[in-house]
């Protein structure tokens, strides 16, 4: 799994789909008082980039050696001390979690003040199907029912939630991924109206939680 993140590195850094939008945005905002932070699953650094650009101290993990994080580690297994961090974020990347409730009970341990949670919501067995199909790395995307239950089991409580709706460019999703031909045909089919023009739209769910 490992080595097929570090295969696409390169399209995650430059990827515009992760590099802007209004989640980014927020969680700068969120992050306002905070001196350090850590970007679990940072992928092509995009989360790191923005806040140490707001002027935080920025540690990234990742299992991905690829990704050239500072750390080279599982979210379900963080080499860090308890409350060694003001902030921990993690985006766009819980849905490939194998144990998902772990990761979030590793992130509480490690965070001070607040755990941020950003990833696309759950939209349906039709959308899981064509993201399994499009990436078998792809997990699951949860409700925010299911965010609220991990997050409670990880002693911690959710403060703010919101829903963004993501449009990303359909043909570099697919490309990101390597799916083609008969494939990228039924990912097509199974989003049904979720594709509009050239670009897919995902619902995206960001969350703020503080220890209890
Ligand atoms: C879509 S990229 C992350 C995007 C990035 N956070 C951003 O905001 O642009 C998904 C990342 O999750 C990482 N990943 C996959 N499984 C993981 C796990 N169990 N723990 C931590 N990271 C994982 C991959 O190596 C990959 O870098």
């Amino acid at each position: 799994m490992t080595d097929v993140w570090s295969d696409r590195a390169e399209m995650y850094r430059t990827s515009e789909a992760h590099s802007e939008g209004p989640d980014l945005d927020l969680i700068v905002e969120w992050a306002t008082g905070a001196r350090t932070a850590l970007d679990v699953a940072t992928g092509g650094g995009h989360v790191a980039h923005r806040r140490r650009a707001a002027g935080l101290e920025v540690v990234t993990c990742d299992p991905a050696p690829g990704m050239k994080p500072d750390a080279i580690c599982f979210a379900e297994d963080l080499p860090f001390a308890e409350e060694s961090f003001d902030l921990v974020v993690t985006r766009v990347a819980a849905h490939h979690y194998e144990d998902v409730a772990k990761a979030v009970a590793e992130m509480a341990r490690v965070a001070a003040s607040a755990v941020l949670i950003v990833d696309n919501g759950f939209m349906g067995d039709d959308v899981e199907a064509a993201e399994k199909l499009r990436d078998p790395s792809h997990v699951r995307n949860y409700s925010e029912a299911e965010w609220r239950s991990f997050a409670q089991a990880a002693g911690l409580e959710v403060e703010d939630v919101q829903f963004f709706e993501k449009p990303i460019e359909f043909q570099p999703w697919l490309d990101r991924c390597g799916c083609v031909e008969d494939d990228a045909v039924s990912v097509r089919e199974l989003l049904g109206d979720r594709v509009v023009g050239d670009h897919v739209v995902l619902d995206r769910i960001a969350l703020r939680a503080v220890p209890v």
